[in-house]
């Protein structure tokens, strides 16, 4: 599902570009390392700006970065022209269908994306399925708890039915063949979920 304008409004401004680059981004380098050399899906890019700190922070070699709202893709196309085929591809795309072969990545980035997936346990199949073995999901997500705050509820535009909490997010990845263990945490009291898992190297199916 796409971002009404007021979560657009949200999301593209220099305070989200602040907190997804000092706050976001070092968090999940803790849990799950760098990127040096690797070819990395990035779900639900947004405006990019996820997408050029895999790059310039994480040390990505290649980035293939998918939305499924063209109006964010112009977004990314801008902020992303610097870098040539070789490094990036930016398309149009569906977490829940990904235009990729099996255990085609390295590693699979969400910046909150997936909470916005009415079928999201869909998304994480198809995550687990483009991941090589022992690749790494990282993940950044949104519980229920804070999508079904009246605030939020009245301003922007989530699927309602079938959300998650933290723990069943883990559980389901975990579900999916994607080991965790206890490499996760809860913030904002359990508003948001951050954590990186491995592709099982044995049970794919
Ligand atoms: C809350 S925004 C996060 C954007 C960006 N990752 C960030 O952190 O700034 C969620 C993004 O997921 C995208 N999205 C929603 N459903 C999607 C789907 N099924 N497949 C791919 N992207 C999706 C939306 O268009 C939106 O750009």
């Amino acid at each position: 599902m796409k971002m009404n304008t007021l979560e657009k409004l949200a999301m593209n401004n220099p305070v989200r570009l602040l907190i997804q680059r000092h706050y976001e981004l070092p968090l999940l380098e803790k849990l799950g390392g760098r990127l040096d050399g690797m070819n990395v899906l990035e779900v639900g890019c947004g405006r990019g700006v996820g997408t050029e700190l895999l790059i310039e922070r994480l040390g990505a070699a290649k980035v293939h970065a998918i939305d499924l709202d063209e109006s964010m893709l112009k977004h990314a196309h801008k902020r992303l022209s610097k870098y040539d085929s070789t490094r990036l591809k930016l398309e149009t795309g569906d977490v829940t269908a990904i235009d990729a072969p099996d255990q085609t990545y390295d590693a699979v980035v969400n910046f909150a994306a997936i909470h916005h997936v009415p079928n999201w346990q869909a998304a994480i199949a198809e995550i687990s399925r483009v991941l090589a073995p022992g690749g790494r999901f990282f993940f950044q997500e949104v519980t229920a708890q804070w999508i079904l705050r009246w605030p939020y509820r009245v301003l922007f535009e989530h699927p309602m039915e079938n959300r998650f909490s933290s723990e069943e997010f883990i559980a389901e990845v975990e579900n999916q063949g994607i080991k965790v263990s206890d490499n996760w945490e809860k913030r904002g009291g359990g508003d948001f979920v951050f954590g990186v898992g491995h592709r099982d190297e044995t049970s794919h199916p």
